[in-house]
């Protein structure tokens, strides 16, 4: 029988009774569980097979709740959730002590957010803790964006996914941490780095995957290979060279709009055909599952532009191509 379910009731429950449940969110299903709950933490990280000193996202229903959760809220932090929230930023503040280490891998930090999905508010609002939420995938593999993906991997060791629909970003939310009060980036994501320099100026990226050689402990989950298929994957600026010098193989070409005419690509699919960098953001995790799923010999990702969710694109294939 299917674990997926629309069944917002049988989700309170679970979770009450401090089993964990994936759920939607505007980004990727995380899978879920309440934050006071050892019990519900430890299957979380057991479930995922993730590291304990790698630390979860704290989902609140509302901006009102975020006092509870952290010492300080600075000023930038505040301009930025009002702005953005609920939507996909996180922010990386100082912890209250309640907050247990379990959940910030034992740092004085937590990263908390608002979601934006109609289904996961309702059930913010319905449970009286909130719900730590890592995303629905196996420790490095490709993050879920549809109730589908969470079953494919998770099918026997949970018990309920909550079907909220395909995820409208696609990606992860980007991830915001404050050092003296100032905001700097620790994840590129949904929220692209223009719209935030928007509301707080100009903002330093401190984890940029170009620069990084190991994993940052400011923060500790992003680890080079991440996001990654389990084909082997490239990353070009480059198309027909690339095809050309993997000629013999079977070729899975992930392109931003164009159409390449070839004999030798097996399958080809475009993010966006009308050039769109967030409609090509919503397809990326989509896409990859699907041609991880056709035994090729490698998938060929084209380079998005550098500007706008095409940053974010960015980071995210050239962590798929680290094996
Ligand atoms: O869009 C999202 O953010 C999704 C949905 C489910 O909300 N969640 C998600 O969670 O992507 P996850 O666990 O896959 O990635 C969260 C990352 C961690 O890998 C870690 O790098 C960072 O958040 N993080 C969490 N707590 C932190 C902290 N106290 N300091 C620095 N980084 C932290
Ligand atoms: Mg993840």
């Amino acid at each position: 029988m299917s674990i997926i379910s629309k069944d917002i009731s049988k989700a309170v429950a679970l979770l009450t009774a401090e089993d964990i449940v994936a759920i939607p969110t505007e980004t990727v299903y995380g899978l879920a569980g309440n934050i006071y709950s050892e019990k519900a933490i430890k299957a979380i990280f057991e479930t995922k097979k993730r590291p304990f000193f790698n630390p979860l996202i704290v989902h609140i229903p509302s901006i009102d709740e975020l006092s509870n959760i952290v010492e300080h809220i600075p000023a930038k932090a505040q301009l930025l959730a009002e702005a953005f929230w609920p939507g996909p930023i996180t922010l990386v503040l100082k912890k209250k002590g309640i907050i247990p280490d379990l959940i910030t891998g034992g740092k004085d930090t937590v990263a908390v957010r608002v979601p934006n999905h109609p289904t996961t508010l309702e059930l913010l609002n319905r449970l009286d803790f909130p719900l730590a939420a890592p995303s629905a995938n196996p420790f490095s593999s490709i993050s879920p964006t549809t109730a589908q993906h969470v079953e494919t991997y998770f099918k026997d060791a949970i018990k309920m996914v909550l079907d909220g629909g395909a995820c409208t970003s696609g990606i992860e939310s980007t991830i915001i941490g404050f050092e003296n009060d100032e905001p700097m980036i620790y994840r590129l994501g949904s929220k692209s780095l223009e719209d935030i320099e928007a509301i707080v100026g100009t903002i330093e990226i401190k984890n940029s995957v170009k620069s990084q050689t190991e994993a940052i402990p400011d923060a500790p989950g992003m680890l080079e290979r991440h996001y990654a298929p389990k084909t082997k994957t490239i990353l070009t600026t480059n198309i027909l060279e690339s095809i050309n010098l993997h000629k013999n193989k079977r070729i899975g070409l992930l392109t931003f709009q164009s159409e390449i005419d070839h004999p030798n690509i097996e399958v080809q699919i475009a993010l966006s055909t009308s050039g769109v960098l967030v409609e090509s953001a919503s397809n990326l995790y989509d896409v990859l599952h699907q041609l991880d799923k056709m035994h090729l010999d490698i998938i060929i990702a084209e380079e998005f532009p550098d500007y706008g969710l095409g940053k974010s694109i960015n980071d995210r294939l050239t962590r798929a191509t680290k094996h």
